[in-house]
């Protein structure tokens, strides 16, 4: 009845179903693993946001399927905002960058292709390749005291059905950004296979440590080979609810026009961003700013509490955060992250990512949400640190 693609099996993972157990007993929890920005307490300006999109209720519907022409400048405006050459005809507007994703599957690959991407690794990547019907090829990224990218462990992933490469820039959960150097030698490997480079953006507006040397938007470049760098109002603005992303296509001329021609096709089957949100977009980038400057407070304020509590403790290490909304911490491997991740859920309420979830190659990692409020980050992580103490003492 149902296609190779659909995921009919729902069955809670152990600590899901810890989870809802003592939700059901009203025991209390903390979350660190808190991802809506628009539900972990931070203040929004609802009414600018209801203004905004009040004027665009107004407009007629507009079916344009790179968006419409004052919504691409807008997310062009915003580009250059940050420093980067960008033009509004380079840019198509999708409902999300999950969606982004999806169209550039499609315009890329056939099922049964390959999709070429790093681990840690943000976790939907999967499931959005899967609904493609392409399989998914990682590779690790290196780590020297900072993550970094292993361009021959990238150029070993490529097979003969390879069609892209998708890197994240700044990476979720790492938060490292792609060097330059790098940059441009995937850029390399990806003109010489005649395949195209993904550049997921989405956290590039919060750099927290950043280093020397981190590259700008992919796109921005002039790369040899087709790229595409991803954003969206979900993070840039903190506004996940409003459902509106981006594509620039950036690379050589020819590549970038056709590739153009295929979103606006694929786009016209969809045709799934709504017009209000399109019409209110210069507004919404600007009102955005403000949400984009508490996430920043906030990431940085966790960071600090984060920081200051797990260094009870001397076997655990927050690694650096160059940008993002997440931290990784290094723990020592003497459980799996998952039993630790149950133990701290069961026994004290607190919620926390095992590196599992991530894709991370061994046991002895957590991943830490920075959206948490600083409150939940101090009550949340002193057990952490009490914990890995007990099974860490000799
Ligand atoms: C790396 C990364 N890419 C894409 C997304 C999805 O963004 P959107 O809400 O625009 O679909 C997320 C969401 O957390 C993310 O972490």
């Amino acid at each position: 009845m149902f296609s190779s693609r659909a995921r009919l099996d729902s069955t809670p993972n152990r600590i899901a179903e810890v989870i809802s157990h003592r939700r059901a007993s009203g025991a209390g929890l903390i979350d660190l693993t808190a991802s809506n920005p628009t539900t972990c307490g931070l203040d929004y300006p609802h009414a600018q946001i209801g203004e905004a999109l009040a004027i665009g209720a107004l407009s007629p519907y507009q079916p344009e399927p790179l968006g419409i022409a004052s919504a691409r400048e807008a997310v062009a405006a915003h580009l250059r905002s940050r420093g980067e050459s960008a033009t509004a005809t380079d840019v198509a507007i999708t409902a999300s960058t999950s969606e982004a994703y999806g169209y550039l599957f499609k315009l890329l690959a056939d099922p049964g292709d390959q999709v070429v991407t790093a681990r840690p690794a943000y976790p939907l990547l999967e499931h959005l390749a899967q609904s493609e019907s392409l399989a998914i090829a990682q590779f690790p990224l290196a780590r020297d005291g900072r993550w970094h990218l292993d361009v021959d462990a990238l150029a070993g992933s490529i097979g003969p059905r390879t069609r892209a490469v998708a890197l994240v820039h700044p990476n979720n959960p790492t938060g490292s950004y792609l060097t330059l150097a790098e940059l441009r030698e995937v850029a390399g490997l990806c003109a010489a296979r005649g395949i195209a480079l993904i550049s997921d953006e989405v956290f590039h507006d919060y750099p927290i440590e950043a280093r020397a040397g981190a590259a700008r938007s992919a796109a921005d470049y002039d790369l040899p080979c087709l790229t595409f760098s991803l954003g969206g109002l979900s993070k840039s603005a903190g506004m996940p609810h409003l459902k509106l992303g981006w594509i620039r296509v950036g690379g050589p001329q020819e590549l970038r026009v056709n590739a153009l021609r295929g979103l606006e096709a694929i786009g016209d089957d969809f045709l799934a961003v709504a017009t209000p949100v399109q019409v209110a977009l210069p507004r919404l980038f600007e009102i955005g700013a403000t949400v984009r400057d508490r996430i920043r407070a906030r990431t940085r304020l966790s960071l600090i509490a984060l920081r200051q509590i797990l260094s009870a403790e001397k076997s655990i290490e927050v690694l650096p955060v160059e940008g993002g909304w997440s931290a990784v911490v290094r723990v020592p491997r003497i459980v799996a992250d998952e039993d630790l991740a149950l133990a701290l859920v069961e026994y004290f309420g607190v919620i926390i990512h095992p590196g599992y979830f991530f894709d991370f190659e061994s046991d002895g990692w957590l991943v830490v949400s920075l959206l948490s409020p600083q409150e939940d980050i101090e009550e949340g992580a002193r057990p952490i640190a009490e914990l890995v103490a007990v099974l860490a003492a000799p």
